[in-house]
């Protein structure tokens, strides 16, 4: 059966000061009236119903989670006791589906929380083909490819080789030649160049079984960590278990932990649109921008302001004057005034004002 893991523990602290560490930005309307976590679980559809559905979040997030996703049963949502980044996640993600939820031939969808996609319909048949592509190869590894159009250094880069003979749908697939991930700049370069690598979307199908062997041959401790804690799961000792396995595993993503060392791995060229939303840079791309290239959400008047993003709530009137390339974010609390191309700064800020306590 499939089953689906939204992940959903990042703090997108470039999102600041709308992304706070209690509602970071998965868990904000960003692009739209749904916030992303929402608009994730949505774009689901039928394809997996709510009582397969399961969200992998911080601890202090899910009450919020479960104020968001009332579909979902409270055991559906798990919340790590500190960030240890996506392979604990998806390892932990996938010893619940095999073992609390009895499925040991349970295949699962893995999706972040910080994407747009424009046409659910799209996605759901794009989820249908990963599906039988893993049911054709049960140990076989799945990816959705974004043709890149830039030199990111911000994604991971799948190469594709041989189209597959058992595509199992209508959009291209093909074997996967190499992994890998957030190359530096020079390297991004010539991977676009070359015309044949995508940008690795961050969405994954595979068995259960399947990671859970490559996790074992490739982060042994951090699998043993995780057995310890679904072995306790429903005992009185559970939580304190959860907490103390968890700390105690070195906080690692997938995509360098198993993804750039897999050799059974298919890309299906994603047939749906696509867009990460990294920082308040990516909204004009995703809302568009007016005559003078402002991006506005809520009340503003300017005058004399181009090229900037502005965003406050529709009781609070923002007024720029004579601004240029401005990121302005009004919240009842903290304000942002930033030069639009600074905006990687934003994460140093935060770190100061974490420090701050
Ligand atoms: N539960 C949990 N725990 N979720 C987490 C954790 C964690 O410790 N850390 C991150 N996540 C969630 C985030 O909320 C996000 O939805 C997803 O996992 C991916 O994490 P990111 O931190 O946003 O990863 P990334 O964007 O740097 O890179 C990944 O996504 C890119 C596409 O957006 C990689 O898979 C890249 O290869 C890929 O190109
Ligand atoms: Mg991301």
């Amino acid at each position: 059966m499939l089953h689906a893991i939204i992940m959903a523990g990042g703090s997108g602290t470039r999102f600041w000061p709308a992304s706070r560490r209690d509602t970071p930005k998965q868990m904000l309307s960003l692009v739209g009236d749904e916030t992303m976590i929402r608009q994730t679980a949505q774009r689901l559809g039928d394809v997996v119903p709510p009582e397969r559905r399961m969200v992998v979040t911080n601890q202090r997030l899910v009450a919020e989670v479960a104020k968001q996703l009332p579909e979902l049963a409270a055991a559906a949502i798990v919340g790590e006791p500190c960030k240890r980044d996506t392979a604990p996640c998806i390892g932990l993600a996938a010893l619940l589906v095999t073992q609390a939820r009895k499925d040991p031939d349970g295949v699962m969808i893995v999706m972040p929380a910080d994407h747009v996609i424009a046409s659910p319909e799209v996605f759901q048949t794009a989820v249908k083909q990963a599906e039988a592509l893993v049911n054709a190869d049960p140990s076989r590894i799945v990816t959705f490819g974004i043709k890149p159009t830039y030199p990111a250094e911000i994604f991971g880069y799948i190469q594709r080789d041989k189209p597959l003979a058992d595509a199992c749908g209508d959009a291209p697939a093909f074997q996967v030649a190499r992994f890998r991930e957030k190359p530096d700049a020079a390297t991004a370069a010539e991977f676009l160049a070359s015309g044949d690598y995508y940008w690795n979307s961050g969405i994954f199908c595979w068995r259960a079984s399947t990671i859970l062997d490559a996790l074992r041959e490739r982060q042994p401790e951090t699998l043993a960590h995780l057995e310890k804690i679904v072995d306790a799961w429903d005992t009185p000792d559970g939580p304190a278990v959860f907490e103390k396995e968890f700390a105690a595993i070195d906080g690692v993503s997938i995509d360098y932990a198993v993804m750039e060392h897999a050799t059974n791995v298919a890309v299906i060229e994603a047939p749906f649109e696509w867009d990460d939303l990294g920082g308040w840079q990516s909204l004009p791309r995703r809302l568009g921008v007016d005559d003078a290239g402002n991006t506005i959400v809520g009340k503003h008047l300017g005058l004399k302001t181009t090229g900037s993003i502005v965003r406050s709530t529709p009781d609070h009137l923002v007024v720029t004057l004579g601004c240029e390339d401005l990121i302005v974010v009004h919240t009842p609390n903290a304000t942002l005034v930033a030069n639009k191309h600074d905006e990687e700064s934003i994460r140093k800020i935060v770190k100061e004002l974490e420090g701050l306590g």
